[in-house]
């Protein structure tokens, strides 16, 4: 285990009496303390350097401190660094208009916040104010925040903290075809996900829904990723009930699954309302929640955010939105994801503890369990994979309901050199856990 100067225990000292006990950082026994970042790597307070493959979880989308980016943020920070949206700043309108354009369909109008948990609660007021209507669909294994509300969205019970929960979201079987109960095929797993929706409307709501919510691939869940047709078929079935289609797109969106901009559009399904936050401004606090004309202008009244749409955010987000269009970055994760999943499938091949590896692009997972016929998750496996990447040199993440998924999910401009020093390091780690 990596030991940490004095300085960075006075810190977490510090730290341990100044924080909410909840805020708990990776690696509980030596927390690393970030003293600075730089494109794709990072430097604790040793001076240890790092390579970094999870970005604050997917959040530093295109590099630490991304100068071009960086640069723009600063000259906004020197003109006008907040207005409210009370006074009009053309910045937030380019945003959105930037928005409109890269999102599909009928998907025309924003509205800015500072969090992925603000932007999934405003989705979920104005699909009620839309439709008329109060039951939400959430999915089990969702992740969408921390907010009242979004903890009530989310269906992880440590992460529901408090037990205030909202009564009319109600949550249907997530497709996680790596556990069900009986062994079941793909297909029969979409085939039961999609009874259980039915028969969760029909009974657990009067049959007129406002919505329905879901992560395209569930990231905080271990990276779910759902068979090719279950998004297609559950779409009618929320529409016939009333209900609005919402794709959270907090950690699969901005090209992060390859190919796409999108997470959804590999389903083929268009959303009526899409989230975003996390890679949408490389680090900078934001929340955006894109609706179709319709839908936002149904949202009676007023409302307000202090922060949402501050010219900083706005014009960091931009600055990383014309950095992904111009560098194609959903074409890169697109490439850079073959790579690493392959070096992923190798470990899968070499070591029985990796029970299945799963994703897209550049948001790859290995589900550790204990080797059999029982594939009993093995969480302390994982935080020991978790501990030897660190000591490698490497940052990847964990998730999942039992704590036992390795999360990877390198920067979206991350390239062949990175890649190739970051596929060997998580490699070593696994092996060095193995043994
Ligand atoms: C899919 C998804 N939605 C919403 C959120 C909430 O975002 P925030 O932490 O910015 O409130 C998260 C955070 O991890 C997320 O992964």
């Amino acid at each position: 285990m990596a030991q940490q100067n004095s300085s960075g225990a006075a810190l977490m000292e510090r730290y341990r009496s100044a924080i909410f006990p909840a805020v708990a950082p990776y690696y509980p026994d030596q927390p690393l303390v970030v003293d600075r970042a730089k494109d794709q790597e990072l430097w604790d307070a040793d001076g240890k350097r790092y390579l970094d493959f999870f970005g604050g979880v997917l959040t530093v989308s295109v590099g630490h401190c991304n100068e071009e980016i960086t640069s723009r943020t600063i000259e906004q920070l020197q003109r006008v660094q907040h207005t409210s949206t009370l006074f009009v700043n053309e910045i937030m309108v380019e945003v959105a208009e930037k928005v409109a354009a890269l999102t599909p369909g009928a998907l025309q109008k924003s509205f800015f916040t500072n969090s992925g948990s603000e932007a999934d609660e405003t989705a979920i007021l104005a699909a009620r104010c839309y439709t008329g209507n109060n039951d939400v669909i959430a999915l089990r294994h969702a992740y969408s925040g921390r907010t009242l509300q979004a903890m009530s969205l989310t269906a992880h019970g440590n992460w529901r903290l408090g037990n205030v929960i909202d009564p009319h979201i109600r949550h249907a079987r997530s497709p996680y075809t790596y556990r069900t109960p009986l062994d079941l095929s793909p297909q029969e797993v979409v085939d039961l996900c999609i009874a259980d929706l039915e028969e969760l409307i029909a009974t657990c709501t009067n049959g007129r829904i406002a919505a329905f919510i879901a992560e395209p691939i569930q990231g905080v869940g271990g990276y779910i990723v759902p068979p090719q047709d279950y998004f297609g078929r559950v779409a009618p079935i929320i529409r016939a009930a009333g209900g609005v289609f919402i794709s959270d797109e907090v950690q699969t969106g901005w090209g992060r699954t390859g190919d796409h901009w999108w997470g959804i559009e590999h389903w083929g399904v268009e959303p009526d309302i899409m989230t975003f936050a996390k890679g949408m401004a490389n680090g900078a606090p934001v929340g955006c929640t894109t609706a179709s004309a319709e839908i936002a202008d149904a949202l009676p009244g007023m409302t307000f955010s202090t922060f949402g749409g501050n010219p900083v955010t706005m014009a960091t987000a931009l600055a990383t939105i014309e950095y992904m269009e111009r560098n194609q970055v959903q074409a890169n994760a697109a490439v850079q994801g073959t790579v690493l999943r392959e070096k992923m499938e190798d470990l899968e091949a070499e070591f029985d503890f990796i029970g299945e590896v799963r994703g897209m692009g550049l948001m790859q997972a290995l589900e550790i369990v204990q080797p059999g016929p029982e594939r009993q998750p093995d969480a302390d496996l994982a935080a020991r994979i978790m501990s030897e990447a660190r000591e490698q040199g490497l940052l990847i993440g964990k998730g999942g309901l039992h704590g036992n998924v390795i999360r990877v999910a390198p920067l979206l401009n991350v390239d062949d050199a990175t890649m190739q020093e970051g596929s060997e390091l998580l490699a070593r780690a696994v092996t060095s856990a193995a043994g």
